[in-house]
């Protein structure tokens, strides 16, 4: 009885303890908020927490990222870590050159994460290694910020989710494109009902990239070995989490599943044979990807995703991305619109652009008034400050773990459904049900779930006026 007694205090005592940590996190948090949501409309000025990056990958990619983030205030990268020693000199030289100030420089991630002075890590390492990272950055203590990339597993989706959970640090994918003029302008005209309710979506990762795979050892590049040995969805995120966050994926909708399926492979054959000759020792290799890969996903509310993957034949840069709805359709490919009730030629599309100039997403009036930076037409830089952000104050990025895993997983699924014949595969549920009634999401300038207007201060001048 009296050991009853002593258990049941003991639990109301560890309630009492969470209940308190979690109400301190929710008001710092609220706390930050409210300061942010001043700070950028110039009421209140934030101070800025000057706070210790690192970068872990340091070619191309790791490379033009650190610069950008180099030149984010507050941003202070004091280390950098490549398994090739040369990049990771180099990257150490590139932070030198822009802030005057070396960083410490590592061949072993796992000593660079030891450090108890970082609070935050970029990774821009291969698509097998990100989750990996990842996991070991958050169980470190830092959070963490991953290139895009499909993953290998599920199970490494759920390791990333279940330590994110554990360790109270967050993993945001870089999902850059979720930042891109179009696709922001979009989102504005959707959520304002423009396109009327959204019933089917489509994008693609359509990119020529015979040269970069086919040189890939030649160049120490990642790619070539998953298009050596795998076959499906390689690289989703660029076209499928501007379309998820559309669709509010994770918040109220969830994908249900897909099917994949996958064209011969011959376009890096022809290319080897052309450009290096048969005599070349991949001249006669089997690539496994398929040129041209279909994906269809199903949504919980109905909608379809078709995604296609298309990098390995001759073609101009698209991401073909297509929002249909009830009242009108966009296209990226033609940049055009058509909308139900402003047209009397029912076979002729709109120009986009002045609907794109009407439904300007504000953080881009912003952007364009403070001078777009370089780097895939400045939305490197975009998601490097949400990064930024969430990293400095300890809040939750606008693209979560749940987003994270649900976005990279599409990859192994499609894998899994070619495998089996364009077999249906579930997609599974990373907020474990929470889709349906998650906690309210983080507001701000960066926020990706609706458009914050009461963070900009072009649309407060407008009210003003
Ligand atoms: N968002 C974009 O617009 C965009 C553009 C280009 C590349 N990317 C992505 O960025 C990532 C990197 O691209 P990249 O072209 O630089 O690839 P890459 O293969 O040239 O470089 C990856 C680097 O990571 C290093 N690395 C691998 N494992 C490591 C480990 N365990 N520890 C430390 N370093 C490790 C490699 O040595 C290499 O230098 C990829 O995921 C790619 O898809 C994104």
């Amino acid at each position: 009885m009296a050991k009853a007694l002593q258990k049941n205090i003991q639990i109301i005592r560890q309630c009492i303890v969470k209940f308190l940590s979690g109400t301190a996190l929710f008001l710092f948090n609220y706390m930050c908020i409210i300061i942010l949501g001043f700070s950028c409309k110039g009421e209140i000025k934030v101070e800025i927490i000057k706070t210790n990056f690192a970068v872990i990958g340091c070619s191309g990619r790791g490379s033009s990222m650190m610069r950008e983030l180099s030149t984010i205030p507050g941003v202070n990268i004091v280390a950098v870590c490549d398994i090739f020693e040369d990049r990771a000199k180099k990257g150490a030289e590139i932070i030198k050159d822009a802030t005057g100030k070396e960083p410490d420089i590592y061949i072993d991630y796992k000593e660079l994460l030891a450090r108890k002075d970082i609070s935050a890590v970029l990774c821009c390492t291969t698509w097998i290694t990100h989750s990996r990272i990842a996991i070991d950055t958050m169980k470190a203590g830092k959070n963490v910020a991953i290139e895009v990339g499909g993953a290998a597993s599920i199970e490494e989706c759920w390791q990333m989710v279940r330590t994110s959970e554990e360790t109270g640090k967050f993993c945001m994918l870089l999902e850059n494109c979720c930042y891109c003029r179009d696709e922001l302008a979009i989102f504005n005209m959707c959520r304002q009902g423009v396109l009327g309710e959204i019933v089917h979506v489509q994008g693609g990762y359509e990119h020529d990239l015979r040269k970069e795979i086919g040189n890939g050892r030649e160049i120490r590049h990642g790619r070539i070995h998953n298009f050596m040995n795998r076959n499906g969805e390689l690289y989703p995120t660029h076209e499928l989490a501007p379309l998820g966050k559309l669709l509010r994926i994770n918040r109220g909708n969830r994908f249900v599943s897909l099917t994949s399926m996958a064209s011969k492979a011959v376009g890096l054959h022809e290319w080897i044979l052309k450009e290096k000759g048969k005599d070349y020792d991949l001249a006669d290799f089997n690539f496994t990807q398929g040129d041209v890969v279909t994906t269809m996903i199903k949504c919980a509310h109905g909608e379809t995703v078709v995604l296609v993957h298309d990098c390995t034949l001759p073609r101009p840069y698209s991401r073909n991305a297509r929002v249909q709805g009830t009242k009108g359709i966009w296209m990226e490919d033609n940049d055009s619109i058509y909308l139900d009730d402003d047209h009397k030629n029912h076979h002729e599309w709109e120009p986009f652009e002045p609907f794109r100039d009407k439904y300007e997403h504000p953080l881009w009036i912003e952007y364009y008034n403070k001078g777009v930076r370089s780097g895939h037409e400045g939305i490197d830089y975009l998601v490097l400050c949400a990064f930024v952000e969430s990293a400095m104050y300890n809040l939750a990025p606008p693209i979560d773990v749940y987003d994270t895993a649900v976005y990279m997983s599409i990859t192994c699924l499609s894998e899994q459904s070619i495998a089996m014949g364009s077999m249906p595969v579930p997609v599974p549920d990373f907020t474990n049900g929470r889709w349906i009634d998650r906690e309210p999401f983080r507001r701000g300038k960066y926020c990706l779930e609706e458009v914050c207007h009461e963070f900009f201060e072009n649309e407060n001048m407008e009210e003003n006026e």
